[in-house]
């Protein structure tokens, strides 16, 4: 069923970089009501358990460790087709193909290290916001 809620992650490389504000400003400027909000930590087990769709890629080793490294902010975003507007918010996941004035083209250093996550659709937006945020605190 499709829903109006995207999930996102304000990944460790844009979080050390003090990049938090200014793509929270981005995401509420593009009409995204903030459901749930935290600054949070994966452990390598949590990271792995996240992106186990990602677990025969040969970048999965590389992306736990990254996603595990260091703090994140975790969101829920509702907002009328949440999920491919977020994608087209963030551009492409490598940052040099990413389109002008997208968050990944603002923020993003590398194609392994690139600011933010989008869930890829609206069951897995629903999997990763539950796998972070209890009910209790989504607003
Ligand atoms: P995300 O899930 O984080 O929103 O990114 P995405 O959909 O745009 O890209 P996806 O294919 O799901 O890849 C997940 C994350 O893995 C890292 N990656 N590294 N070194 C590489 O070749 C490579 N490819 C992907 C990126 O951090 C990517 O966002
Ligand atoms: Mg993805």
């Amino acid at each position: 069923m499709a829903t109006n809620r995207t999930f996102t992650m304000i990944k460790p490389d844009a979080v050390a970089n003090g990049h938090i504000g200014n793509i929270l400003a981005m995401i509420t400027k593009a009409g995204f009501k903030i459901v749930s909000l935290k600054l949070t930590q994966m452990t390598v087990a949590d990271a792995k358990a996240f992106y186990a769709v990602h677990a025969e890629r040969p970048f999965y080793g590389e992306l736990v460790e990254f996603m595990s490294r260091g703090p994140i902010v975790a969101a829920i975003l509702e907002k009328d087709n949440a999920v491919s507007d977020f994608r087209t918010l963030i551009g492409a996941t490598n940052p040099a193909e990413a389109a002008e004035g997208t968050i990944r083209k603002l923020y993003a250093t590398s194609l392994g290290e690139n600011a933010v996550h989008g869930s890829d659709s609206d069951e897995n937006a629903a999997i990763e916001g539950a796998f972070h945020f209890a009910g209790r605190e989504q607003f």
